[in-house]
């Protein structure tokens, strides 16, 4: 009797762990999903690559102020360009690009912000920065994307107003 009440409680130190850990995983799970809002990748950053320069907000690229002092960049990659390829915003603004390719992968990299992302047709890529220097920022393509690669590059210009 005592010996089988022993073997009890032993498998039973191991059935509720492993009833335990998968119901803390789901529960986790669970939290993450609809109370953090943490998802896979859907559909909602994605427009059909082939009709970029027909979708908003892309059809009418371009610098857009949202806020005081913060700006969003709504701009297309194509070979071999940025549009827009020259952006002017005053000294403190930060700025979120978003981006897409019209044609072929494409990279946007501003080496002076931290910005940094993979332009993929139809795939909406998002970055902010913060510009709190005057100056030129230059913006460069840093995917290999043809014969001109090397020419796709614009620059956002800081400036201080008196
Ligand atoms: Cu676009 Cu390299």
């Amino acid at each position: 009797m005592r010996r089988s009440t022993t073997v009890y409680l032993y498998e039973l130190a191991w059935i509720l762990p492993s009833i335990a850990i998968p119901v803390g995983m789901l529960a986790a799970l669970a939290v993450t999903a609809l109370g953090a809002g943490i998802h896979l990748p859907g559909r909602d950053g994605r427009i059909d690559p082939t009709q970029v320069a027909q979708t908003p907000p892309f059809d009418e690229p371009g610098l857009v102020q949202v806020a005081p002092g913060r700006f969003e960049v709504r701009m297309t990659a194509q070979v071999w360009s940025f549009a827009p390829n020259e952006i002017r915003v005053p000294v403190g603004s930060t700025v979120t690009f978003v981006a897409t390719s019209k044609d072929v992968v494409h990279g946007l990299l501003i080496p002076k912000a931290n910005v940094n992302v993979m332009l993929l047709p139809g795939q909406i890529a998002r970055a902010t920065a913060r510009f709190d220097r005057p100056g030129e920022y230059p913006m460069f393509c840093h995917e290999y994307c043809g014969i001109a690669h090397h020419v796709m590059w614009g620059k956002v210009i800081v400036e201080t107003y008196p």
